[in-house]
């Protein structure tokens, strides 16, 4: 069958340009195996509900199984006067069945189909994508428990504020990562939920049995509103904004290991693997992976804009403005994949320059708020302390020294409250020991975070 099934109320043949611009095939063609499960659940439910014979149906799905097999060999063409993969697949069932394919069409639209091939195909991604990302977040996991005790200076403002452990740094992505997951699973939610029966709009005069379609495919449930059903692409948008709030924790992770692999930081070295050079300059090694997911944050973005923008004015139902769905979806999954698999062989192979990094913790008074805190321990007031400790700051950066290199008598000028036991008070360790308060960054909870990690992903769940 070369004729499009909608013909009969044209008299004229559609324009070669018009196929082109209507044409999604080359776009939704990787949709093929949910048309073909969706459409054989569709008939094995015709065949239930009496609609058509169970010969009839038994033809049909072994009919749907050759095509299928036909496209996976590479055998099938693909022609855009068919438009899209549900044409291509009625038509190709057509020549091999031309008394019965006609009949698979009943009681179904291409508006319910296509919201159920999206929902199979975005089901079975999104848990690839929390699979990835739970083989991200234990990688993330492992390189935080192979540097438990490596001392960093934190940041806020991209100025030197407290010391932290690394692996502290570490497991603040874990928990960002984490709660992707968490969103990912909870938008499978919405994902989750049978169209099937709906149509074109209204439902069908046909007796289906929309709970069998439902079983047949899995879903978890079906629409409630036939109208709501063929317009509702919310779970694509829900599934798109979570990818963005994912891409924006890698992008922000990408940003640091570009930064901490600059001469300036010399924090880590990438793996040579991982870099590449310059055409000109013989010396560099340059981050291109991390600076490439940073640069894709701007295509995911892009995506959710382009939906939201596609579906801001559409009146109910259908329209064929949402064909333009799919492009921004099969991107994003692409890209938040690639950018996983990426990073999960990325990470395990960067070098910690740990030695490198406590220097840095060591200069930039990263002690002040300590020393504020031990004149707190001698009983001044917090805001006091804070006086004195900026004082003393002010002082040290004015003979380029440290706090901790300060002499006691040069201490004591700004407190006659501080002893000899602000020095040991002052160092990195007991720095970090002390900022026990849940969720701080003092070794033991940082060892315990690890393992409730460890934990966490070990079990079927995370
Ligand atoms: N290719 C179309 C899409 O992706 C399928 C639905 C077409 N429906 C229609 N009435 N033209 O949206």
């Amino acid at each position: 069958m070369k004729e499009k099934p909608w013909a009969g109320r044209f008299s004229e043949k559609t324009d070669t340009s018009v196929e082109a611009f209507t044409s999604s095939i080359q776009v939704d063609k990787r949709l093929y195996v949910h048309d073909i499960e969706g459409s054989s659940a569709h008939a094995r439910m015709l065949a239930k509900a009496g609609i058509i014979t169970d010969d009839d149906a038994a033809a049909l799905i072994q009919g749907l199984g050759e095509i299928k097999r036909e496209i996976e060999r590479g055998k099938f063409v693909f022609d855009d006067k068919l438009e899209d993969i549900h044409m291509h697949v009625e038509s190709a069932l057509t020549q091999k069945l031309p008394k019965i394919a006609a009949k698979l069409h009943t009681a179904r639209s291409r508006n319910d189909q296509v919201a159920v091939d999206v929902r199979l195909y975005l089901k079975e991604q999104i848990q690839l994508i929390i699979g990835h990302l739970k083989s991200f977040r234990r990688v993330i996991v492992k390189l935080a428990k192979a540097n438990l005790e490596v001392i960093m200076p934190g940041y806020t403002h991209l100025q030197r504020a407290q010391p932290v452990l690394l692996s502290h740094h570490l497991m603040a992505y874990y928990e960002m990562f984490s709660r992707d997951a968490e969103r990912f699973k909870d938008g499978l939610k919405r994902v989750d939920v049978n169209p099937l029966g709906s149509a074109a709009l209204a439902g069908t005069t046909y007796p289906i049995e929309r709970e069998f379609t439902t079983e047949q495919l899995h879903f978890a449930r079906m629409s409630g509103n036939s109208i709501d059903a063929v317009s509702d692409r919310d779970f694509i948008m829900e599934f798109l904004a979570a990818a963005s709030i994912c891409m924006v924790h890698f992008s922000r992770m990408s940003e640091e290991l570009i930064l901490w692999s600059s001469s300036e930081f010399a924090f880590i070295e990438l793996p040579d693997a991982f870099a590449t050079g310059s055409s000109i300059m013989p010396q560099k090694k340059n981050p291109d992976v991390p600076e490439l997911i940073r640069g894709k944050t701007g295509r995911v973005f892009g995506n959710l804009m382009a939906l939201l923008t596609i579906m801001k004015a559409l009146p109910l139902a259908y329209n064929r403005d949402m064909q333009e769905d799919k492009e921004p979806l099969f991107d994003t999954v692409d890209t938040l994949k690639a950018c996983l698999e990426i990073s999960i062989k990325m990470l395990p192979k960067i070098t910690v320059k740990a030695e490198r990094m406590a220097q840095a913790a060591q200069g930039g008074f990263l002690n002040a708020t300590d020393l504020a805190d031990y004149l707190v321990t001698k009983g001044l007031p917090f805001r006091d302390a804070h006086g004195c400790a900026g004082k003393a700051v002010g002082y040290a950066l004015g003979c380029g020294k440290e706090l901790h290199e300060l002499s006691l008598e040069e201490m004591r000028t700004f407190s006659n409250l501080i002893g000899e036991d602000v020095f040991p008070f002052l160092t990195l360790e007991k720095m970090i020991e002390r900022r026990k308060s849940h969720g701080g960054t003092a070794g033991r909870n940082v060892a315990a975070a690890v393992k409730a990690a460890e934990k966490a992903l070990s079990e079927t769940e995370s």
